[in-house]
């Protein structure tokens, strides 16, 4: 089952090939990913309006390379999947109406795929990882423990009441005057740093149930770094030092509830997944092998081109759709919100 995927959802143009093998494996037969991050570079973040022109003039260009590194043709695919939300709806819209293009064209079916149901089953594309298992989704825009019971039975075990973690890592970059996209910066300066001489807030600490908030964490930061402006470049890095080890320390205390809830309810997970953007941190992956080993459980993460936004994932979640029956109609609207819970499908238990 070969299906050609393709995702616009915020400033990546991205389009893939990805076959399902007969016993459920995955392969890449291309992914191609083009990001638009110089465009937004200047305004410290993503601009829709440019976002969504910029999806517009690449779009074709990326699917025909990613057909073309596949060496087939629209007519060998057995499906075409989009990403349809959530994310900016001018990119969501693009992406869309383009696969619809394709897939009335070419006879093929659509699947219309929600863009974080894509990042909860890229470890099925990657590494063939059974149900249920526990998923740390942690992106610019979501931070989730989910418990993934099957194709569409998605359980949200725990979320953020506000700021996600990559939108954290974000803004501290911006307040720090680093470079946008933040993580890769913060990370890189971080590195040079000393965790300790900042002692920020673990907001949530030792809370029963499994959610996260980071804005509280944020504001510190910016307390502290106002109040020894103007800063040092050791300042900086001790400051992304800081901050990353206080993201660490909560993800730690709230990963570890959420697994435990988990294994309460649902019994041993196969694994503790990482998924989105922000699992490229290495001393994140670092914590998140420990917290596995710990609960009794091995941790699979998806290479960091698959943990960031792809069209690998949308083709892949196309493919598991597809292989289950699960097809839309070209009626289906493109949505800017659309919570994982919300994804219809069946369960497989
Ligand atoms: O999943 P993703 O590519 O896009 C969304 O769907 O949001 O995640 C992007 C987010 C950004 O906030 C970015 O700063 C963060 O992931 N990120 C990182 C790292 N690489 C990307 N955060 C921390 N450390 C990194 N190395
Ligand atoms: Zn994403």
């Amino acid at each position: 089952m070969v299906v050609l995927g393709i995702e616009t959802t915020c400033d990546e143009t991205a389009a893939a090939v990805v076959q399902r093998l007969p016993d459920g494996r995955g392969k890449i037969l291309s992914n191609i990913v083009l990001s638009q991050t110089s465009e937004h570079a200047a305004f410290g973040g993503v601009v829709p309006e440019i976002a969504a022109r910029a999806h517009v003039e690449a779009l074709d260009r990326i699917i025909a390379k990613a057909m073309q590194e596949a060496g087939i043709g629209f007519d060998a695919l057995d499906g075409v999947a989009a990403a349809a939300g959530p994310g900016l709806i001018g990119g969501v819209i693009v992406g869309l109406t383009t696969a619809k293009a394709i897939a009335l064209v070419a006879g093929k079916p659509l699947m219309a795929i929600n863009h974080l149901e894509a990042h909860a089953l890229t470890a099925r594309l990657t590494d063939a990882v059974p149900f249920p298992y526990c998923l740390f989704l942690a992106s610019g825009g979501h931070t989730q423990i989910l418990a993934v019971r099957g194709v569409g039975d998605y359980v949200l075990i725990g979320n953020t009441m506000d700021d996600a973690i990559g939108e954290a890592f974000d803004k501290t970059a911006k307040l720090l005057g680093l470079g946008y996209p933040g993580g890769p910066q913060v990370e890189k300066e971080a590195m040079a740093g000393n965790p300790e001489r900042f002692a920020l807030p673990r907001p949530m600490h030792g809370r029963p149930e499994a959610d996260f908030s980071l804005s509280g964490l944020k504001t510190a930061l910016r307390l502290e770094a106002e109040k020894i402006a103007p800063l040092s470049d050791q300042d900086v890095a001790d400051l992304c030092a800081s901050f990353q080890q206080a993201v660490v320390d909560v993800v730690a205390d709230r990963l570890r509830t959420g697994l435990a809830i988990f294994r309460g309810t649902y019994g041993a997970p196969t694994a503790l997944v990482a998924a989105g953007g922000v699992a490229a941190n290495q001393a994140l992956r670092k914590i998140l092998h420990r917290l596995a080993f710990e609960s009794g459980t091995v941790l699979v993460v998806p290479a960091p081109e698959l943990c960031t936004d792809n069209g690998a994932m949308i083709a892949w979640a196309g493919a598991e759709r597809l292989a289950l029956g699960l097809v839309d109609t070209l009626e289906l609207s493109p949505r800017a919100r659309w919570p994982l819970q919300e994804v219809a499908g069946v369960a497989l238990r």
